[in-house]
């Protein structure tokens, strides 16, 4: 039996039919028949009254009908969700979930319209213990009653007309399509749980926004503690909850709860020049430094240490983690509190400078400043160090050899090898006359070696008047230490990648070989590399040879055994070797506005549309061992000083 909704639908539809017929016998036609004379005519303030009356929540549980759903207590099933958008319908799709996605569709009444968003979080629930957890992945219109509405004098009254409502809710249905992520539900011990959504709504079932954080934190997998990253949103907008305070933290797992601490597995940080790399680095960062932040060692798991944090910095604004955010008032440092935001100055912040002769650090340090040199005899276990990317393959196994017979020569006449005499080595005639002769290397690559290597820059940096890096290795990988090598203010950009090159291949070899230093091996390293692309490129990049490369890749791929954790940062995620790329579990995707950048990141199609939009402070997170994709927004705020 039709109640009472359905009959005085029935009757309207009848008068509607009523006044198109009137309409086309005076000659009007179908086109004059538009909402505005449609709303006049029907007197709809009547009609969405009684509509009203019918469709809210309340009332609509009451209803008494075919559903029956009328003893169904919709507040108390979600009570925290706040109230109903609309309801889960059939009249226009299948309601179906298969194997391969969902068909739910959703009207939504017209007082909630304007507050629908693709991308946001809804829940229905099953009228047991359990809800359906989704998101909006479509939004649309439809015509309710037929009407063309695209002619010409349609068109001119709504446009020229005066005091016109131009869209009439009630003329159209406004429906969402609901792509299905979870099933929530609570198991014996009341604990929120999520599982894939192997169960259909019921028609009718109203649909909610999230309103509830422990709702969406378990919806998207999102850990209740870690690092903080940002906040959740949508397009922009934080989600809200009933929560105090109403934001949803999102965090990456720091703990061994599912395998190890994700800093361990790597991250990215990505975007274009400008779009808060930095700003949002140093928040992160600042993050590992917790007071309470530990990792066991591997040769032994009863001891635990804080993590040195090692930052190459190109720019010069690192060594500010130092340094208080004096713009963050008590207000904003409660609500880090409340949601285990670390912020503040980090004191144990140095600087390590490298010598090289001529260039004088000025930057804007007030860390202590230690200062170290690279000595020559590093070269002889690291040859490719001093190999550039021009250098031809023949050209490479050249300079490998002279640096082996180099160091070979100094050995046995007990001298100390220097850059200094490995060039006066080289540069001798009579040698590079037998070598020639002998045909072990060809005078143009010889010739090449000459012109390529053994550049001027090289006399400043190697060997220069300060404690050699090795004698320092205990100051600068110190477990809760932040350790800065800031390379600005020298002007050889060689000598600066060099410089890079060297502090990278240190940790690496050390960590991954057995005999490696001490100090390193056991300190777990969270090593921070701006601009990573340059040092990190696919082959035929034009800083380093491809042999770091695959070290690198190599030492990515134990990171998690050996306790290094990359912190890469880049704005050109696309020339970073796939291979190191595909070891990063944790993406962070702030704006990027080339195609090439944003499809070597390998996100989702529909999240990838939304990359080129992304407002600064706002990103994409891809982490798929921490959570489901998301988009979050991070602090306005450095927590440390950033200017
Ligand atoms: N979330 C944010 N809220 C407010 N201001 C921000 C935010 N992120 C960055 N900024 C500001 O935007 C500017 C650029 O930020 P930042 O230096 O971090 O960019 P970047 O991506 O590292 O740039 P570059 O490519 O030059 O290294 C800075 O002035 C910074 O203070
Ligand atoms: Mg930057």
């Amino acid at each position: 039996m039709p109640n009472d909704y359905d009959f005085e639908k029935e009757s309207l539809d009848e008068l509607a039919g009523k006044v198109q017929k009137l309409l086309n016998e005076s000659g009007f036609g179908s086109d004059s028949f538009n909402s505005e004379s449609y709303s006049d005519s029907l007197d709809l303030k009547s009609y969405s009254g009684s509509l009203d009356s019918k469709f809210n929540s309340d009332k609509f549980s009451d209803t008494e009908g075919s559903i029956g759903l009328d003893s169904i207590d919709f507040q108390s099933i979600e009570s925290d969700s706040g109230s109903a958008y609309g309801i889960v319908t059939v009249g226009v799709e299948k309601l179906e979930i298969n194997d391969y996605g969902a068909s739910i569709v959703g009207f939504i009444s017209s007082e909630k319209r304007s507050l629908i968003r693709l991308g946001s979080y809804i829940s229905v629930p099953y009228f047991d213990d359990e809800s359906l957890f989704g998101k909006i992945s479509k939004i649309e219109y439809r015509q309710e009653y037929f009407s063309d509405d695209a002619t010409e004098i349609h068109s001119n009254r709504v446009i020229f007309g005066s005091g016109i409502n131009r869209t009439n809710e009630f003329d159209y249905k406004f429906l969402i399509y609901i792509e299905p992520i979870c099933i929530l539900y609570k198991n014996k011990d009341g604990v929120l749980q999520r599982r894939m959504a192997d169960r259909i709504p019921k028609p009718n079932s109203p649909i909610y926004p999230v309103s509830d954080k422990a709702m969406i934190q378990t919806g998207l997998n999102i850990p209740s503690a870690g690092v903080f990253l940002g906040h959740l949103s949508v397009g922009g907008e934080t989600v809200k909850t009933n929560n105090v305070p109403p934001t949803v933290p999102y965090y990456l797992r720091n703990d061994y709860s599912i395998g190890d601490p994700l800093i361990f597995r790597h991250v990215l940080v990505c975007g274009s020049t400008g779009t808060g790399k930095t700003f949002l680095t140093k928040n992160i960062l600042r993050q590992f430094m917790e007071e309470d932040n530990t990792y066991p060692l591997r040769k032994d798991k009863s001891i635990k240490k804080k993590p040195c944090l090692v930052i190459m910095d190109p720019q010069d604004e690192y060594c500010q983690m130092i340094e208080d955010n004096e713009l963050l008032d008590s207000h904003k440092k409660f609500n880090f509190d409340s949601e285990n935001i670390s912020y503040g100055g980090f004191k144990d912040t140095f600087t390590f400078l490298t010598k090289v002769s001529g260039q004088e650090y000025t930057g804007r340090s007030k860390a202590v400043q230690k200062s170290f040199t690279i000595p020559f005899s590093y070269i002889k276990s690291n040859p490719w160090i001093m190999e550039t990317a021009e250098l031809s393959e023949p050209q490479k196994l050249g300079l490998e050899k002279l640096i082996e017979d180099y160091f070979e020569y100094e050995r046995k006449i007990n001298g100390i090898p220097k850059y200094k005499s490995f060039k006066e080595f080289v540069e001798n005639p009579v040698r590079k006359q037998g070598y020639v002769e002998e045909g072990k290397i060809h005078e143009s690559s010889y010739d090449a070696i000459l012109r390529k290597v053994l550049i001027s820059d090289f006399d400043k940096f190697f060997d220069q008047s300060a404690q050699p890096i090795e004698e320092i290795f205990e100051s600068v990988f110190k477990p809760g230490q932040i350790s800065v090598f800031p390379t600005e203010y020298i002007s050889s950009p060689r000598i600066r990648d060099l410089i890079v090159l060297t502090i990278m291949s240190i940790i690496v070899d050390n960590k991954l070989s057995t005999s490696g230093n001490e100090t390193i091996k056991d300190t777990p390293v969270i090593l921070a590399l701006d601009e990573a692309h340059r040092y990190l490129s696919k082959d035929g990049g034009s800083v380093q040879s491809e042999r770091i490369i695959h070290k690198f890749a190599e030492a990515v791929k134990q990171g998690r055994k050996e306790g290094l954790g990359l912190f890469l940062i880049t704005q050109d995620p696309q020339d970073i070797q796939p291979e190191i790329l595909k070891q990063v579990n944790t993406k962070i995707i702030l704006n990027l506005n080339n195609d090439a950048a944003i499809n070597s990141v390998k996100v989702p199609k529909e999240y990838e549309k939304k990359i080129p939009y992304l407002k600064k402070g706002q990103m994409i997170i891809y982490s798929p061992d921490n959570s489901d994709i998301v988009e979050i927004t991070g602090l306005s705020d450095c927590v440390v000083n950033h200017k």
